[in-house]
């Protein structure tokens, strides 16, 4: 079992490097899926999660390879296999992405139910509503869901709640959809406008992302295209929230500031100095922060993934904070494991009401998401005594080597392997 430990609480000092987003590259591999050619990504961070995706468009007979460290080559010349199977899913969700491109490349696809997952139930009503508009033929059995469509006809998709995953796999169908597709009430994040800017670099004719209303014009064929991923707005939040927790000085290199601008408002709100430049942050915090209230939002709100890293930072302010869940159900469980930690938290429906107190205390604790598991990283750095945390693969999802970036800030922890 691989474990993190932090021996002491610290001050975080120094330069760190931003990666690409975990967020922006998956859905990009999977619209490769949409063209015969070759597409090539840069920069792609060899993240557990990014490897799950890998290997779901290889099982439907694409090429995906990888080329140096850090370039990825796609090309799926012929799709041999519909299927994505219940192992492929249940290892990321996010895999149900490969569903859009499939439908429109080839017309079928047989795809397992995701199910629920830790952050809460997580239903694809909003995927199935898209495709089942656009004209597929859609059945469900036996835990499995098949979609066929000889073409996918543009139509009107109005979704009740702005979910990123459906905005993508609908935005991508419509690519090679007949006609004009409009999804109303689309989401806005950042990585949308990203896959929206490889669709296009593909030959398609995307219109409009980044706001509610995306306007796709479907073509008879994409092509081969080469593309970098914007920054990693999460891992650059955290990053953040640590300088800011820990009272550090930590310039964050290689981010777009204007996509971090909900958690920048909220640290200076809390006391915290941000100084920004074209592609970089400076964070300083000379003393304990300030309270605030933050409630969870579709961007440009406050970021669900950014909630739990953002309730550690509370754990250590000097006042009372409340901090609200809307998007997800179940995106309470780090709750538990700051408790461990000295953390003085109650929970009210969807709200947690954080007592802040001047240091948290070491403790064994675990992971139990990607993002409750970055909360306790930073739990750790401001913790007096040893923090081990356990179950670090849900860490591994979606940080590159979080303690070897922490380690040159200064900060006194290690993995071990068991
Ligand atoms: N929802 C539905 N029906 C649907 C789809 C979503 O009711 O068909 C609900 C979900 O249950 C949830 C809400 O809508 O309550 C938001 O879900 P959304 O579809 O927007 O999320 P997602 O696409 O599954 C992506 C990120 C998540 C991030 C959310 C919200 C990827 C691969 N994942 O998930 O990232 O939390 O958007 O911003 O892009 C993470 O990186 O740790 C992570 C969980």
């Amino acid at each position: 079992m691989t474990k993190l430990m932090i021996e002491d609480r610290c001050i975080l000092n120094g330069t760190v490097e931003i990666s690409c987003a975990k967020n922006a590259i998956l859905p990009i591999i999977a619209a490769a899926l949409l063209t015969e050619e070759k597409c090539t990504l840069k920069d792609v961070p060899a993240l557990d999660d990014v490897e799950v995706m890998e290997a779901v468009v290889r099982s439907t007979g694409a090429h995906a390879v990888r080329e140096g460290q850090n370039q990825l080559i796609i090309q799926a010349e012929s799709i041999t296999d519909y299927e994505a199977t219940y192992e492929l899913i249940r290892k990321m969700r996010a895999s149900f992405l490969i569903m859009g491109p499939m439908l429109a490349r080839v017309g079928k696809v047989r795809i397992s139910l995701p199910g629920g997952c830790a952050i809460g139930t997580r239903p694809i009503d909003l995927h199935l509503k898209g495709f089942s508009t656009m004209g597929a033929n859609i059945t469900l059995g036996h835990g499995y869901i098949e979609a066929y469509a000889e073409r996918l006809k543009g139509d009107s998709v109005y979704l009740d709640f702005p979910s990123v995953g459906a905005t993508e796999n609908i935005m991508m169908a419509a690519c090679l959809a007949e006609g004009l597709t409009v999804i109303e009430n689309a989401a806005e994040e950042p990585e949308i406008v990203d896959l929206a800017s490889f669709l296009n670099k593909m030959g398609g004719n995307v219109k409009g992302a980044g706001t509610d209303t995306i306007r796709i014009e479907g073509v008879k064929a994409l092509k081969g295209t080469t593309h970098t991923a914007i920054p990693d707005r999460i891992e650059a939040g955290t990053f953040m929230i640590a300088a800011a927790a820990t009272g550090g000085d930590v310039t964050l290199q290689s981010v777009v500031p204007e996509h971090l601008k909900p958690v920048t408002a909220k640290l200076k709100e809390m006391g915290a100095e941000i100084t920004e430049s074209e592609k970089s942050i400076r964070v300083r915090a000379n003393e304990r922060l300030n309270p605030i209230d933050i409630k969870t939002m579709p961007y440009p709100g406050f970021p669900t993934d950014m909630q739990s890293q953002m309730m550690t930072a509370m754990c250590v302010a000097k006042g009372t904070s409340i901090a609200t869940e809307t998007v997800f159900e179940n995106r309470f469980m780090h709750i538990n494991e700051l408790k461990l930690m000295g953390a003085k938290i109650k929970v009210d429906g969807r709200s947690a009401i954080i007592e802040g107190c001047e240091k948290l205390s070491g403790a064994r604790v675990k992971a139990t998401d990607l993002r409750a598991g970055a909360a306790l990283a930073i739990a750790g750095l401001c913790a007096e005594g040893a923090t081990e945390i356990s179950d670090v693969y849900h860490i591994d999802r979606g940080y590159i080597t979080i303690e070897k970036k922490l380690q040159k800030l200064g900060a006194p922890i290690k993995r071990i392997e068991e």
